[in-house]
């Protein structure tokens, strides 16, 4: 799907070719002269075009339109989950006229609403075919957003550019996660890396079975052990920025299959556990996105994948591993594998001197209780960190909510027969997991997201999520030193210039 940035006023939007014309009309609309104005104007009288968010008037080749649909879809106040829900429901109510080529007018575009709207044409146009070759894949091409003047083009197209980059990473990333578990393999997850090395400023290793035992990583491989699969260890750099900048680390965990080991998990809904690589997929998403992007950054990635199966030689509970932290681990459940992998991964992200560390993983069920499936969990003991965060889910309309890391919460997983259990009990079970994680993440400023309730969809609905690469995103490009704009050179030198005066006096 390719999307473009165009200045249209209501006037052009009326000319244009374009197989569908979605007019996006807040409360706040004030009609001008032009055809279409004039429509949406009698439309509001007469009430046929309500002003609450998603309300809508679909009209079939109007008198002065050249686009033979046109919808004209109420966004209420205009606030950015409204956009995303009117486009929504727009495009989806398209799913019959298949277009394949769309506008989508706006009045006016802050970065969230850019993000919104873009967003939501892609998750509603979106169609998995990858194995089912009778679903019918979407014939959606070509997307203009138009906005009606020359300057706000202008200043939207770096917000765009980012918009458009998310769409791409969160595709990849719902792709990936959608994908059954023997078409989304460990070995498969490193090929799409791989291919991911190959674009400007991203380069891949991927380390077998015996790479990721000579490092020592003895709680990863303990994991991978009962599966015929192999595992593997996917190193991703993106390398915008000067060497000497220390790079961000991003953890995806990549549990292709979870069956909970010889902790055998019920049959009820166990299908589902194929998207225990989510995490892993987001992260590579998010290098899709800054592959496109190039910002002037520097990003790694990390993804320990491998199946978690039960077998003659899987891991059983009562095991102790030891961890290339060297730390030992009593293997109380072997359902709680997630975070086994996880702190070999944590380990290893040391060597990066990392400005920080994040891991993402759809870790615990008890994560779901929490929070249900709106937000992610956060944990973090940096404040700076755990609000930069914050701040970028509520930005992407991909939101997470922090929870606590008190030490009295790790009381649980003490052991009698090695340094740390990797299980404390049913209460607080996401916080306990995370705990466990901060273990191994002292060097560093780290984050968790425990993404078990936003990953994916179930029901009717069933499907990856894509999240959280919004938010993931967003907090990267927070990173990027702003370029200094001319104002701000002629204050600072001003500012220069006074100074000496003021010291005389
Ligand atoms: N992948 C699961 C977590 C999960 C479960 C995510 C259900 C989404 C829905 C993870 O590996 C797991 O099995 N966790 C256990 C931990 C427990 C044994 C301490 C869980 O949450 O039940
Ligand atoms: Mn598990
Ligand atoms: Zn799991």
């Amino acid at each position: 799907m390719n999307f473009e940035l165009k200045t249209l006023d209501l006037t052009a939007a009326a000319a244009l070719k374009t197989d569908v014309l979605i007019v996006l009309v807040s409360a706040t609309f004030k009609p001008a002269r032009d055809t279409l104005s004039g429509l949406i104007g009698q439309a509001r009288k007469s009430g046929d075009l309500d002003a609450s968010p998603a309300k809508m008037l679909s009209l079939w080749r109007a008198d002065g339109v050249n686009a033979a649909r046109v919808l004209l879809v109420s966004t209420g106040e205009g606030h950015a989950r409204q956009i995303r829900q009117a486009v929504t429901s727009a495009v989806g109510s398209l799913k019959s006229v298949s277009p394949k080529s769309l506008t989508l007018w706006m009045e006016d575009a802050t970065q969230h609403r850019m993000h919104a709207a873009t967003q939501a044409v892609a998750d509603t146009s979106y169609v998995y075919t990858a194995t089912k070759p009778t679903a019918k894949a979407s014939v959606l091409k070509r997307v203009v957003l138009g906005l009606p003047t020359a300057s706000q083009t202008k200043n939207a197209k770096p917000d765009f550019d980012h918009a458009c980059a998310q769409v791409a990473g969160v595709a990849l990333a719902k792709e990936w996660g959608n994908r059954p578990a023997n078409h989304a393999t460990p070995s498969m997850l490193a090929k799409v890396a791989q291919a991911l090395g190959k674009k400007p400023r991203v380069r891949c290793e991927v380390l077998g079975p015996g790479e990721i035992l000579k490092l020592g990583m003895g709680s990863f491989a303990a994991v991978a052990q009962g599966s015929r699969e192999p595992m593997r260890f996917i190193v991703l750099h993106y390398n915008g920025a000067a060497k000497s900048e220390a790079p961000t680390v991003l953890v995806g965990k990549g549990i292709t299959f979870d069956t909970g080991g010889i902790s055998i998990k019920p049959a009820a809904g166990m299908d589902e556990m194929k998207f225990d690589m989510c995490g892993a997929a987001s992260v590579l998403g998010t290098f899709e996105a800054l592959a496109q992007l190039q910002p002037t950054l520097n990003v790694v990635g990390l993804i320990p994948t491998c199946e978690n199966m039960p077998d003659g030689l899987a891991l059983k509970p009562g095991d102790v591993v030891t961890s290339m932290s060297g730390q030992t681990i009593e293997v109380l459940n072997t359902d709680a594998e997630g975070r086994l992998i996880l702190c070999d991964a944590l380990t290893y992200a040391k060597r990066f001197k990392p400005r920080a560390v994040i891991d993402i993983a759809t870790l615990t069920g008890a994560c779901v209780v929490s929070l249900g499936h709106v937000r992610s969990g956060l944990f973090s003991a940096s404040d700076e960190l755990a609000h930069a965060l914050e701040a970028a889910g509520e930005a992407a309309l991909d939101p997470c909510w922090r929870l606590p890391l008190d030490d009295d919460y790790a009381e649980g997983l003490k052991s009698n027969f090695a340094d740390v259990a990797n299980v404390g009990g049913r209460d607080g079970g996401a916080i306990t997991a995370a705990k466990f994680l901060q273990r191994f993440a002292k060097d560093y400023p780290w984050a968790h997201l425990d993404i078990a309730g936003s990953a994916w969809k179930s029901g009717a609905a069933k499907g990856a999520t894509g999240r959280p690469v919004g938010l993931l995103l967003h907090y990267l490009l927070g990173l990027v030193p702003k370029p200094v704009t001319q104002a701000q050179v002629k204050t600072t030198q001003t500012a220069t210039r006074r100074r000496p005066a003021a010291s005389a006096a």
